[in-house]
């Protein structure tokens, strides 16, 4: 099936990628086929550098076909067999309608670190979202998508003295703070900032606790209040992070229990906060052990419990693998195999497959993410399952995927799947050894019923691009 982009089509996805207009042109068009992976765009510097997504990358169309089956026709398309990660915008912008659906007073800033993907920016910047940036070049990177400075949030807790004197010449004023040394440095460089206290709740019903570094203990919070007031600080709220991939939606209310705690403590030293934000945390994919619908009635009801409308405050979020966790495959493919004979007589062996994207690349996330990757063989296969461990491409034995995967014996050339992959994965891989990033694929997959016209005209990528 021929899938044709139009020049206009092209220039508009090439401007939103930052991909000069000509070579966008000569290098998609005429047309691709579904059957054939469009020839890699190499990405000019100007976005590798401020990016660490893609190093090249194309789009395919999964109209009228699952993800599955555009990732089998990929495979069987790849003249290297190299691993390629393919990118669900669809995806990503069901999710924000899920969102905007279930907590419609909590406006999501999207947590650029957790995958900064041009496509998924610029589509999250279209439909409204705000952005919680964490350093310079986070901020630096919205602004230029054209984000206004008042969306966006610096929320990193300890900044360099640097990027907030960037975020004061940018106009972005809202930035967290945990502790009296912060503010006092704030003060020194930033005096009109809007400052956001970030408080330390408990974090023990999420899988990477990020309590353990930031947020300013309860005992802690009356004085860090005295001495933002005493140098006439502009502290406007409370922020929190119940930690990432949280599994228990009650850690949200007992955090905005504690948040309440700090407002009143607030009023007390002579402030009126007027933003909540209660961070990241939600989960991105329906095999997590809680689901983000479950969460969010329980979020809803804490607010309203806590902070009642007639106290007029402005709610944010920090969401960050809740949008883009299940947008993403991984594929790689099996370069070397090793059969292990059991140990037992009449007990089935064991198999060591190295793959060609690995702990260091893509799946750096078994390391920073405590991820379990779950490895799928890509072709269905009949018969017995082995205990089998997978290797990333390195030489280095730390580069581990999995040493609990069940698979059928597969052979050298065979393709392994990995789903759910698009949260903390291809944001911080690296090339050690030499082995290169996932080539990127776009698409955007469409539901039955799926109403094109709703998508904003900035969207920059839509089925239409991908229809002949
Ligand atoms: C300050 C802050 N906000 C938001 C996030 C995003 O968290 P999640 O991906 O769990 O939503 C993180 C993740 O580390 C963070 O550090």
């Amino acid at each position: 099936m021929i899938k044709t982009l139009r020049l206009a089509q092209l220039t508009r996805i090439a401007r939103s990628l930052s991909i000069p207009h000509r070579a966008a042109a000569s290098t998609f068009a005429p047309s691709f086929q579904l059957s054939t992976i469009p020839r890699a765009v190499p990405v000019p510097n100007a976005i590798a550098s401020e990016s660490p997504a893609p190093h090249s990358l194309a789009l395919v169309s999964t109209h009228k076909a699952s993800i599955h089956d555009a990732v089998k026709q990929l495979a069987a398309n790849s003249a290297q067999n190299e691993p390629f990660f393919l990118l669900d915008v669809g995806d990503v912008y069901r999710k924000h309608e899920a969102w905007t659906a279930a907590l419609p007073r909590v406006e999501p800033f999207y947590a650029v670190k957790c995958n900064s993907d041009p496509l998924v920016l610029q589509s999250l910047a279209s439909l409204g979202t705000g952005f919680d940036c964490a350093s310079l070049v986070e901020m630096r990177t919205m602004l230029n998508y054209g984000v206004d400075a008042k969306k966006l949030i610096y929320a990193h807790p300890c900044k360099p003295p640097s990027h907030i004197r960037f975020a004061q010449e940018q106009g972005v004023e809202l930035m967290t703070f945990d502790n009296e040394d912060e503010v006092m440095k704030i003060k020194s460089i930033y005096p009109e900032a809007k400052l956001v206290l970030r408080v330390h709740t408990d974090d023990s019903k999420a899988v990477c606790k990020l309590g353990k570094k930031f947020g300013a203990a309860p005992s802690e919070v009356s004085d860090v209040l005295k001495k933002a007031a005493s140098l006439d600080m502009n502290v406007v709220g409370v922020s929190f992070h119940v930690g990432s991939g949280c599994f228990d939606a009650s850690a949200f209310t007992e955090a905005i229990a504690v948040a309440r705690e700090v407002f009143d403590e607030g009023a007390r030293q002579g402030y009126r906060f007027s933003l909540l934000d209660v961070g990241g945390g939600f989960p991105g994919d329906a095999s997590a052990p809680v689901g983000f619908h479950q969460i969010a009635p329980v979020l809803n009801q804490a607010l309203d419990q806590y902070f009642p409308a007639s106290m007029g405050v402005r709610f944010i979020a920090e969401p960050g693998r809740y949008y883009v966790a299940s947008a993403g495959t991984l594929a790689v493919n099996i370069v070397s195999k090793r059969k292990l004979k059991a140990e037992k007589a009449g007990e089935a062996p064991t198999f060591f497959y190295y793959v060609n994207d690995g702990t260091y690349g893509t799946l750096n996330n078994v390391m920073y993410d405590h991820a379990e990757p779950a490895a799928s063989p890509l072709h269905e296969q009949e018969g017995p399952t082995f205990s089998s461990t997978l290797w990333g491409p390195t030489c280095d034995s730390m580069d581990c995927i999995t040493r609990t995967a069940m698979l059928p014996e597969m052979n050298i050339g065979d393709w392994i799947t990995f789903r759910n992959s698009g949260a903390y994965t291809i944001a911080a891989g690296c090339t050690f050894n030499g082995f290169p990033r996932p080539k990127m694929v776009y698409t955007f997959s469409t539901p039955a019923g799926f109403d094109a016209a709703a998508l904003p005209a900035s969207f920059p990528l839509a089925p239409s691009h991908l229809e002949p």
